[in-house]
């Protein structure tokens, strides 16, 4: 289908009162081929954390780690300077929700579950994932948080199907799974457009009704970052660094994210 005909069928949609995404949140063939590049290398960074990760090691040394993989392989990492982010990727650590600063004082010991997360730029588009990684010898109840919520994301994949599914389907899939196994979801924070800048529109909520929101088109490419927490889903911001994000009652908390491609069936991992 090209442009003219996704638009003229998004003008039927609109017109029976669904809600649709604006032409520019559908990609153009060649967009999707650079953020497909951009993800392809924003997975080997994290490969590269998997590779050298160990009890002992601090969150500096991922930050150094996404750092210089980054830039070897002629990438930006997006998170350096963002807003003021201070370091090139999110290191979240047990009870930190996301958006953890990397720290030469924060070492990761046994026990530990630690999501990191890598936004790359390279050749002006943009890729964006994370995985949880379980350091040494971790409490069943945590791994099972991290699987739990691994199993979201993948829920939240396999309903987000172009032309079929809303926003709405992908967090219905994850709110039902993460409540039948006793977890809570973050509300405040979540997925959204990506591949021309890190945030685009949409805002990709973990948490939904079936049939609503904004119906998913073919071309348009989104992120998929569910946030589970072990306890309440209740958080507060650090008030010192002013981005830590962690869970109120102090549990522990998961999150896996892809960059994904919608298309007529499952979307394309763009991240893998
Ligand atoms: N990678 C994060 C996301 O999934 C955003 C990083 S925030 C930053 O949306 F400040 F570190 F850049
Ligand atoms: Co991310
Ligand atoms: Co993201």
């Amino acid at each position: 289908m090209d442009r003219g005909e996704i638009k003229a069928k998004l003008m039927e949609y609109a017109a029976r009162g669904q809600e649709v995404p604006r032409m520019d949140m559908i990609k153009t063939p060649e967009q999707i081929a650079g953020i497909r590049e951009a993800g392809r290398l924003n997975k080997e960074v994290l490969d590269a954390v998997e590779h050298k990760i160990h009890v002992g090691m601090t969150t500096d040394e991922i930050d150094q780690i996404v750092y210089q993989y980054t830039v070897d392989h002629g990438g930006i990492p997006a998170c350096l300077n963002y807003e003021g982010f201070p370091k090139s990727v999110c290191t979240s650590v047990n009870d930190v929700i996301c958006h953890g600063i990397p720290d030469p004082h924060q070492v990761l010991r046994s026990g530990d579950i630690v999501n990191v997360d890598a936004t790359t730029i390279y050749k002006g588009f943009v890729g964006d994932a994370s995985r949880m990684f379980m350091l040494g010898n971790v409490p069943s109840e945590r791994k099972n948080l991290v699987g739990v919520t691994k199993e979201c994301l993948r829920r939240g994949m396999q309903n987000a199907r172009g032309w079929v599914n809303t926003l709405g389907d992908i967090g219905a899939a994850i709110q039902s799974f993460a409540h039948k196994h006793g977890y809570s979801v973050v509300r405040e924070f979540g997925g959204h457009g990506v591949g021309l800048s890190m945030h685009e529109d949409p805002f990709v909520s973990h948490v939904g009704k079936r049939g609503t929101g904004m119906l998913l088109v073919p071309g348009m490419v989104i992120t998929i970052e569910p946030m589970i927490n072990q306890g309440r889903p209740d958080l507060y911001i650090d008030s010192i660094d002013n981005w830590t994000v962690r869970t109120e009652d102090g549990k522990a908390s998961a999150q896996w994210e892809h960059t994904i491609l919608i298309t007529e069936d499952e979307p394309e991992i763009l991240s893998y």
